[in-house]
């Protein structure tokens, strides 16, 4: 195999032949119990045409697809709407008293939100915005912890029509500016403080070094968590009680085309600056609402619990506003799951009787290591469909989950997406689909996705290659923010045939179709890592070794990880006669976790005078990558240098320096 040959030689390591069809018992209650909903699903137009009454339009839409200017789509053209009266203003007028979220502090503290104290409290902080300037189309960047007034955040820039730019609270200062600059945010939204593994994350402190060097900034808002005392720039700085005590709560929503930009989030490329992804209005609300409902069978009484952080696109989609405007009850938790104890998951599900639990494969990893006594302590009995997110989930993991949160008798639904879907694309659908171990299994109906071979053509079942989408969906992201030639070049060159006029999205995963075209994800295939189910891009790791004084060269590849999926395996090139030895190690993962943040720390780190490279100077991570894994070495013919491999193996194995990422 050579450097970047396709992944259609992955070869299917196992096979899976264990399957689980929805129990009569489900498929009764179940919201999608029919198989006729895939032929629906066929004509697409139509299909989404009915899905977008789960909305409500100020103006209806005229026409559902507008391909014209492809790759840049537009939906529902024509039509206006707010998202958040679907959220809101509708649950308000019909029931609101029911609960939105039951929010669940780490040390215990909790608060009921309804629906109406939620409307409340998103209209006092958009006029509160207001006030500050905001107007529609001012990007807001937000950096918070897991607490109410997140959702609050995002929604009050909705109801304004100022798209958000939401950075997860995990990421470092160095982050936040470079995304705050990207976007030109006027705006910073934030807390003094977060609660995280019965520790602070002093984000006010963090976002001060980030604001010493993002000029558009003109105001910052801080909601107070843990009360800490924090720097406040008289005029710049000013805390969310104060302003949203002297707000109304009515706010008019503003008035938005189907295609305007409701948000930016940030994701990783396969270069050091990160991509703004960029999701519209009519489109996301409708792909969003459709899927959260079917995908998770949802029903009235419903309570319903996405552990994923608000700052990724899982929370935006499936804790924010996809459950909002299906007029769900929601837990919002704040913390890690492992305090106080190792079964604080399993102590909310029985507290809140959730029904619905959705989370990551590297959780469940660890919940498995951590033992199976801690969810036996809990009943899980109210649950009724369990869902992952993030990474492929291994077929042990499944079982585990099946077995031991599942109860052997919830559906669980592996969900296959990305930033730049906005929403599912690959699930089960609980009450239909007959799932398999470790398969993501089918397209949802109204989405069409192929896996192709080099040239673009589908591959028979049985067999691997790239995972495509064939035609274009709702929630597509539109653009990249200010840079639309980069997103048509990462997404949409590799396979599309423009002189044809046809258009293939590329999602940079591998993929293989079995025997009966289920699809089995298999990873990333660009420079992009998957740790923990957050991608992070191994050139942004090399760049912050680099950007250390003792650094001359760096490459950084994602290893097997048992529980975090793979891990951040680092080679580093010293400068001159620099040491390397474990003080700077731990100093190197420092450097690593300021740049960009914790979760980019390496695992490991070997020093090595030379890194493996080809004739034309390229670094072939894909053999660090064997040695990382310790596989056989593959080719070395094409390197210029070969020796440096077997010592670097060497090295590596000696090295043993392997620490959590947590
Ligand atoms: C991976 C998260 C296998 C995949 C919603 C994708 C998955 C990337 C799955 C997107 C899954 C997500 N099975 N792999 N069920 N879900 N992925 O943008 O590599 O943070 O391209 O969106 O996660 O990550 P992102």
């Amino acid at each position: 195999m050579t450097e970047g040959e396709n992944s259609s030689t992955i070869e299917a390591l196992f096979d899976e032949d264990r399957h689980f069809s929805p129990s009569e018992e489900f498929r009764a209650q179940a919201n999608v119990a029919s198989p006729t909903i895939y032929d629906q699903g066929r004509d697409t137009e139509s299909y989404w045409r009915t899905q977008a009454n789960r909305v409500t339009w100020k103006t209806p839409f005229t026409e559902v697809l507008d391909w014209s200017g492809a790759p840049y789509a537009k939906w529902y053209t024509g039509g206006k709407l707010n998202i958040t009266e679907s959220a809101l203003d509708v649950h308000v007028q019909s029931t609101p008293n029911k609960v939105a979220y039951y929010f669940e502090g780490e040390n215990g503290d909790t608060k009921t939100v309804t629906y109406l104290d939620l409307y409340k409290e998103v209209c006092r902080l958009a006029n509160a915005l207001s006030e500050l300037g905001i107007q529609k189309g001012d990007r807001v960047a937000i950096y918070m912890g897991m607490i109410p007034e997140f959702p609050v955040a995002l929604l009050a820039c909705a109801r304004l029509g100022a798209p958000h730019s939401v950075v997860f609270g995990g990421f470092s200062s160095d982050s936040l500016r470079d995304r705050i600059n990207d976007a030109s945010a006027k705006v910073l939204i934030t807390c003094d403080e977060s609660w995280r593994n019965g520790g602070r994350v002093a984000l006010k402190e963090l976002a001060d070094v980030a604001l010493s060097e993002s000029p558009s900034i003109e105001h910052v808002v801080v909601v107070q968590r843990t009360g800490a005392t924090v720097n406040m720039v008289e005029g710049r700085d000013h805390y969310y009680h104060d302003l949203l005590a002297k707000a109304s709560d009515e706010r008019n929503a503003e008035e938005m085309d189907a295609e305007d930009t409701l948000f930016i989030l940030y994701t990783s490329g396969t270069t050091a600056r990160p991509k703004g992804i960029v999701h519209t209005t009519g489109g996301y609300a409708v792909g969003v609402a459709t899927t959260h409902a079917m995908v998770f069978d949802i029903k009235d009484g419903d309570i319903y619990w996405c552990t994923a952080d608000v700052g990724w696109v899982t929370g935006h989609s499936y804790v924010v506003y996809g459950p909002l405007i299906n007029g769900v009850t929601s837990v919002l938790y704040e913390g890690v799951p492992q305090f106080p104890d190792k079964d604080r998951f399993w102590e909310i599900i029985e507290k809140y009787k959730v029904t619905q639990l959705y989370t990551a494969p590297t959780s469940i990893r660890t919940f498995m290591k951590w033992g199976t006594e801690y969810p036996m302590k809990h009943d899980l009995t109210s649950l009724r469909v369990i869902g992952t997110v993030g990474e492929p989930i291994n077929p042990e993991a499944w079982m585990w989950y099946h077995e031991y949160i599942g109860n052997k008798r919830c559906p669980i639904v592996d969900t296959w997406w990305q930033t730049e879907t906005g929403h599912i694309m690959i699930s089960p659908l609980p009450g239909v689909t007959t799932t398999k171990p470790g398969s993501a299994t089918v397209p949802l109906p109204g989405i069409s996705v192929e896996v192709v071979d080099d040239d673009g053509n589908p591959v028979p079942n049985g067999s691997g290659g790239y995972l495509v989408i064939t035609h274009p969906w709702p929630g597509m992201a539109r653009t990249i923010f200010n840079d639309p030639e980069r997103f048509k070049d990462v997404y949409w060159s590799k396979f599309s045939k423009p002189e044809e006029n046809k258009w293939i999205y590329f999602a940079g995963d591998g993929a293989k179709k079995d025997l009966e075209g289920y699809i089995w994800l298999l990873g990333r295939v660009d420079d992009v890592m998957n740790v923990s189910g957050h991608r992070i891009s191994t050139l942004e790791v090399e760049s912050a070794l680099v950007d250390h004084q003792s650094v001359a060269e760096a490459a950084v590849v994602g290893r097997y990880d048992p529980t975090t999926g793979q891990a951040i395996a680092a080679f580093v090139t010293l400068k001159g006669d620099v040491q390397g030895d474990d003080a700077l190690i731990v100093e190197l993962r420092d450097h690593v976790a300021t740049k960009i943040g914790k979760i980019a720390r390496p695992a490991s780190i070997v020093f090595t005078d030379e890194l493996p490279k080809t004739r034309s100077g390229k670094i072939m991570r894909r053999l660090l990558r064997d040695i990382s894994e310790q596989r056989q070495l593959g080719d070395v013919t094409t390197l210029a240098n070969a020796d440096v491999v077997h010592e670097i193996a060497a090295r590596a194995q000696a090295s043993q320096n392997t620490v959590s990422t947590e």
